[in-house]
């Protein structure tokens, strides 16, 4: 703890000496543009990945970065994000080597986690014949991450939040980006929805696209 707090003291000085004000300012508003929905994993941290200080992103992370639609605290983190702060643009981050997509393909039971973790498996179920085409089991953790995101952008265009948003002429635009712990570089997958009923269209060809590279 005692490391924690001293760190914690010398990033402030660090970012104060850059942008002197700097938290001064930020206390007097809460206006991200960017809602970021992304895995739980340590090694995901949201601000740095994309080199952002406090105050630019709205954060909500889970295992394996799922949007479930009986999840209330995922779903009141969008609405609050949506309606609320009016950011313009969410992301459904996911990561390679995901633990959570690993435990379900593995079909570990790893404690309380397994029931979350039954939502990848549905993913998992949904797209068998493809998931058998990669070409070892590395290669298929990745691809059901991929797989995980696009299930989830569309979970996401889904809710009712969203749909009532759109509806009512907001332009807000959902992107599924992957980020690779191997290497520390973000990938954006072509999952762009910019509006109500444009889900189908961009999933659809998503998954062409697997097809024609597994
Ligand atoms: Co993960």
């Amino acid at each position: 703890m005692k490391t924690l707090l001293e760190k914690n003291k010398e990033w402030v000085q660090r970012v104060e000496q850059e942008q002197p004000g700097f938290f001064e300012r930020l206390s007097q508003q809460h206006a991200p543009e960017l809602l970021w929905i992304g895995c739980s994993d340590a090694r995901v941290p949201a601000n740095q990945i994309v080199g952002l200080l406090p105050g630019a992103l709205f954060v909500h992370r889970n295992i394996a970065n799922m949007v479930v639609h009986t999840d209330l605290n995922c779903l009141s983190v969008v609405h609050f994000a949506v309606d609320t702060l009016k950011v313009k643009y969410l992301i459904v981050c996911g990561h390679y080597g995901c633990g959570g997509v690993r435990a379900s393909l593995e079909e570990l039971r790893p404690g309380l986690v397994f029931h979350w973790l039954r939502h990848i498996t549905d993913v998992r179920e949904k797209h068998a014949e493809l998931l058998s085409r990669a070409k070892d089991h590395e290669a298929r953790v990745d691809l059901l991450c991929e797989l995980n995101v696009a299930e989830q952008v569309r979970n996401l265009c889904r809710t009712s939040t969203l749909e009532d948003a759109w509806n009512s002429g907001s332009e807000l635009t959902v992107y599924g980006l992957i980020y690779n712990i191997r290497d520390g570089l973000l990938q954006d997958l072509d999952l762009t929805v910019t509006g109500k009923g444009k889900c189908e269209a961009v999933y659809e060809s998503f998954l062409e696209r697997m097809r024609s590279k597994v």
